[in-house]
């Protein structure tokens, strides 16, 4: 494309937020710690912004969360059954079944094919056929084999059927793939198997009343023993709480007593969203060799009425930081950066209420203790965060200035606290173009982007706040732009 990566601003570019050296990243897949490493693959087209440029799957590793190495694009879109793309999926650890009787991986995924010709490409033109890699490494991918292909799938089913993820229980595997059915509705399949390639089917998720015609990037998540279902239906946008957007990712609670994999009936009016910000979508979940529940998003979606790459730019998106998942007492799922974080922070700044900081470089870890009605965090004198109506208000205050603001045309979101709950802590971490905010201990979870104008950081605070402390922060993705 003759672009360099000298076109946009290098402020831009994230110290601790995953993102590829170049090109398009959208969902996490194969989230895992894989004989101690931690991988993270993602939707990755390195050629982008070309026009259609190729899609597959991206990889990141790190030992400690915070580090990141990228190895570029490891599963290419190179075979008759995804020519469309090798879309998203997940990974699986197989206890001692590598050659050197350590562990095994598997990777699971969905080819994306689009037929040439007149189809509308939801009942017709489309195929989704589920493949699967095997590794010892992590590294050194074995050969694809498909497992599922459209005619394995409930024929009530459109050709939309996609985003494996695996999981082990009760001494067999079961996958869940998110689906569109004939009638608009979406839904999720389950498939059972015994030995995590031959799969049955075995039953079909739904909520009571539709809730969106498509559910995509389907997750099951376990915490103390309490089962959700994760996913992100499409066709939202005329709900009340949907900010205008098509697309939304949140969970519902299995209801007490049943298991998701006996596909029970969900009822979508305790649907809870993961995020109010502007930027997130496509979350997946692992657990770790800690046994921590670690949830880690795209900052982006598939089709957002603000800038996710302002001109010039030869690289778009990245992920959230990782957030670890607990379960709270009334059931919601609450969401904190994962402790490793703090490995990057400088010395501990404190800031006073009535004054302002300024970091030479734009990361920052700031936290908040005794927050109220009025306290209001300033980011360069444009982006606020406030705490106000009883909940958390992100705005920026150039939002009139549409895609030449520092927003990139994003304005105003707010999440009330639960039950009238008093927010009294509030957590930013700010990196580069990415913004992350956590309050009333991870139950309001706000990411953005943004795209800052000064070099500078400036921090400032207004309004009751019994301590601020800031930290600088480092740069873990030193290695992943030495790979560009
Ligand atoms: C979600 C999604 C997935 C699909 C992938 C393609 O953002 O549409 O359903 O597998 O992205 O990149």
């Amino acid at each position: 494309m003759g672009m360099t990566k000298a076109t946009s601003p290098s402020s831009w570019r994230c110290g601790f937020h995953l993102m590829p050296p170049v090109g398009w990243l959208n969902d996490p897949n194969g989230l895992c710690q894989f004989r101690g490493v931690y991988h993270v693959f993602h939707q990755y087209s390195p050629a982008w912004p070309e026009p259609n440029a190729p899609r597959g799957w991206g990889h990141a590793t790190s030992r400690d969360l915070v580090h990141w190495e990228h190895h570029g694009m490891v599963i290419a879109p190179d075979t008759d059954d995804e020519t469309h793309g090798s879309y998203s999926g997940c990974a699986v650890v197989l206890t001692g079944a590598a050659a050197d009787g350590g562990d095994a991986l598997r990777l699971y995924y969905t080819g994306n094919v689009k037929e040439p010709g007149d189809y509308d490409y939801i009942r017709s033109g489309r195929r989704a056929t589920q493949l699967m890699i095997e590794t010892d490494d992590g590294f050194a991918l074995g050969p694809k084999r498909v497992l599922m292909r459209n005619g394995d799938y409930p024929i009530t089913c459109s050709c939309h059927v996609r985003d494996p993820k695996v999981w082990r229980e009760g001494g067999a595997w079961w996958m869940i793939l998110g689906a569109r059915d004939l009638f608009d509705r979406g839904f999720v399949l389950v498939y059972r198997s015994d030995d995590g390639v031959a799969w049955a089917f075995h039953g079909q998720v739904r909520t009571r009343d539709d809730f969106g015609y498509m559910w995509e990037c389907s997750d099951r998540i376990a915490l103390d023993g309490r089962e959700y279902l994760s996913f992100c239906p499409q066709g939202m946008e005329e709900r009340p709480w949907a900010c205008g957007l098509r697309d939304q990712a949140g969970y519902i609670p299995v209801p007490d007593g049943a298991r998701l994999a006996d596909a029970p009936v969900l009822d979508a009016a305790t649907f809870r969203r993961w995020d109010a910000g502007f930027d997130f979508y496509a979350p997946q979940t692992f657990t770790d060799d800690a046994g921590r529940t670690i949830l880690i998003g795209w900052m982006g979606l598939p089709e957002p009425p603000y800038a996710s790459a302002p001109a010039g730019m030869d690289w778009c998106h990245c992920l959230t930081v990782p957030r670890v998942l607990s379960r709270a007492a009334d059931g919601a799922i609450t969401q904190a950066p994962a402790p490793e974080l703090e490995a990057l922070r400088g010395p501990e700044r404190e800031l006073e209420p009535g004054g302002a900081l300024k970091l030479a470089d734009h990361r920052a870890d700031i936290v908040l203790a005794g927050v109220d009605e009025g306290t209001v965090l300033t980011l360069d004198g444009v982006l606020e965060v406030r705490c106000e109506n009883g909940g958390v208000t992100l705005s920026f205050a150039d939002a009139a200035a549409g895609e030449a603001g520092v927003g990139g045309g994003r304005a105003r979101r707010s999440c009330a606290a639960d039950g009238g709950r008093a927010v009294r802590d509030l957590r930013v971490l700010v990196d580069g173009s990415a913004v992350e905010v956590f309050a009333d201990g991870g139950r309001i979870v706000f990411a953005t982007r943004w795209f800052p104008r000064a070099d500078e950081l400036t921090v400032a605070l207004a309004g009751a706040c019994e301590r601020a402390r800031l930290w600088a922060m480092g740069d873990g993705m030193a290695a992943t732009w030495g790979a560009a």
